[in-house]
Formats: C-alpha cells, structure tokens, sequence
C-alpha cells in the first residue's frame, strides 16, 4: 500500500508510474532557471544551460526517458563513487577506509583546508582529495593500467565504451592549479605512494568521460542491483562494495549538502560539476539527470528538484 512505498519498501515502481512521474519531474523543475553554469573549468562554460535530461533505469534492463538523455557531457565528480568501488572491489573495504575515510568534511568538494585541518587525511573518496588518493591506490603497476582500469571499469558500469573528451581533459588540466596543490599536500602527509601528479592526470582523464543521463541512470542501476549492470548482465563490483559505495554516497554524495539531500531525497546520490545527478533506489533502479546550471555547492538545481519529485512520486525514499 501507499503507506509501505513511502517508507521504502514496497514494490518496484511498475512502468506507467514510471513514466508518468517521469513527466511530472520533467515539467515541474523545466521552469527553474537559477543556477549558474559552471565556469572554473573554462569549457564548461560552453554547455547549453537548457540542456536537461531525465533517465530512469530499471532492475530489468528497461530505461525510462524525457528531454535530452543522449547529450553527452563529461561525468566529473560523479566518477569518484564508480572509481572508490573499482578501488574496494580491488583492494577490499579496509584499506581503502584507513586512507581516505567514510566521514564528510562539511566543507567545499575542493576544500583545501579540510585536509589541513584533518592532519592530511581526505575524510572521504567524494572530495577531490580523497578521489585523487583514491585513484592513486588503484593496484595497476604504472599509470597507465590504472588509468586502463578507470577506463574500461567506467564502461562496465556503463554498459558501453566511454571515451574521454580531450577538449575538456585539455582545459581542466591547464587550470587545475588547485587540484595540483591537494595532490601535492596528500603526498606531503604521505597519503599518496608515487607521483602525485600522475595520480591526478589519472583522475583529470577519469573527469573528462563522456557519458549521458541515461549512462548515469544504467551505472546507478548496476549499484543499485548489487554490482551487476542490468542491461548487459556482466557483473561489475561485488555486492558488498556496492553497500559500501552507497553509504558513503548517503553520508557525501554532495558534499556539504549531503545532510539537505538525504533530508529531502532520502536516498545516495552523487553530483557532478558538469551538471549530472546520479541517484540509487537500492534494489530498485537508477535516476540520471543532467542539466548544467549549478547551486552554489555544484550541484545541478533542475536535477535536485527534478529527483525530489520523482522520487516522491514513487516513494522511494529509505526512511
Ligand atoms: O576536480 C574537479 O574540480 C572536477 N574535475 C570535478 C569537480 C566536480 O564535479 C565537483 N562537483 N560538483
């Protein structure tokens, strides 16, 4: 009954639900235009601030979609929850939590500070610190093959081959004096083996995918259904890291707005700077949404308020 799906338990959403809460997000956060695009990454400032897609994908394979899900965008820090579960899936949970932690910082993504304040640990792998000492952990034995992990991991969420968009790659990494600097000041506190500077060209190309609503909405499905990506079947990550990957979603998914976003939405999400929201109906299915113009914290405002909508018309909120 009505009662059990609002507090999450009840059944998958059947496909005409679907679709019509679809619609009712849809046309509901289409009329917001505050926000702005983000610009700090140069090329960024080029993306369409109309663009705005929703896609929702099912624990069957079927994809529900409105507006414009086939625009590609580069996925930004939306990659650092797929890249922190490659890491467990590789090199198991523990390790993983003594270097970068489970715990937001309650600062900004790029916070410089927070690492200070914290004696050099990250805090959490949704940060740019502790996403670069993630990337910097990954087992390959040059950067090269942990760059081919990303990469070929990504697709695997995906469902498909997903390529970098050098034109973005180039423009964030001539401008990427800040994440320079994190890397520099891990690798100071000994937080990063290696070059850190190669851990962050790693981390730079990981940004630059290029993916779409509905590559967000598939790879937030294969977390959703316990690692298994349920369109091409292939399973991606163990269930256990797809837990792990999923509270640490909850707890910093979008940084200093996690506690506004689980409040409200009730579910783990992860935002990027391009504009992409993925969220997670653990057992249920995966939300991607793209729309570039962002709040004040980087986060997507069509797609928080598009996300609020459906998932309360679906009632799936955990709690
Ligand atoms: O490192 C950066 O700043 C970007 N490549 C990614 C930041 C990002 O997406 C933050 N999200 N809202």
């Amino acid at each position: 009954g009505d009662i059990a799906q609002r507090a999450g338990t009840g059944s998958i959403p059947d496909s005409d639900r679907i679709d019509a809460a679809l619609a009712g997000a849809y046309e509901r956060a289409r009329r917001h235009d505050e926000g702005a695009v983000a610009d700090y990454i140069p090329i960024l400032a080029r993306a369409d601030a109309h663009a705005f897609g929703l896609c929702v994908a099912q624990g069957d394979g079927r994809l529900h979609e409105v507006g414009d899900t086939r625009i590609p965008f580069s996925i930004q820090s939306i990659s650092k929850v797929f890249v922190y579960a490659l890491l467990c899936d590789a090199i198991g949970r523990q390790r993983a939590l003594e270097v970068v932690g489970v715990n937001n910082t309650g600062s900004a993504f790029n916070s410089v500070i927070a690492i200070e304040l914290n004696r050099g640990h990250p805090m959490n792998p949704m940060v740019n610190a502790g996403a670069i000492a993630t990337t910097a952990m990954l087992p390959g034995a040059t950067t090269e093959a942990n760059w081919h992990l990303v990469q070929t991991g990504l697709s695997r969420f995906a469902g498909r081959d997903l390529i970098v968009d050098d034109e973005v790659y180039r423009s964030e990494s001539a401008t990427n004096e800040r994440n320079r600097a994190i890397a520099e000041l891990l690798s100071s506190y000994g937080r990063i083996e290696g070059d850190p500077l190669a851990a962050l060209d790693v981390y730079t190309r990981q940004c630059s995918l290029l993916v779409d609503a509905r590559d967000l909405a598939v790879m937030g499905a294969t977390l959703a259904h316990g690692g298994v990506n349920p369109v091409t079947g292939e399973r991606v990550v163990s269930a256990d890291v797809c837990r792990d990957a999923l509270a640490v979603l909850a707890a910093s998914g979008l940084y200093e707005r996690s506690g506004e976003w689980l409040f409200d939405i009730g579910l783990p999400g992860k935002s990027g700077v391009s504009g992409g929201i993925v969220t997670v109906a653990p057992g249920k299915g995966g939300l991607g949404a793209y729309s570039p113009p962002l709040d004040s914290a980087g986060n997507s405002v069509r797609g928080q308020i598009a996300t609020a909508y459906l998932t309360r018309a679906l009632g799936l909120n955990l709690f």
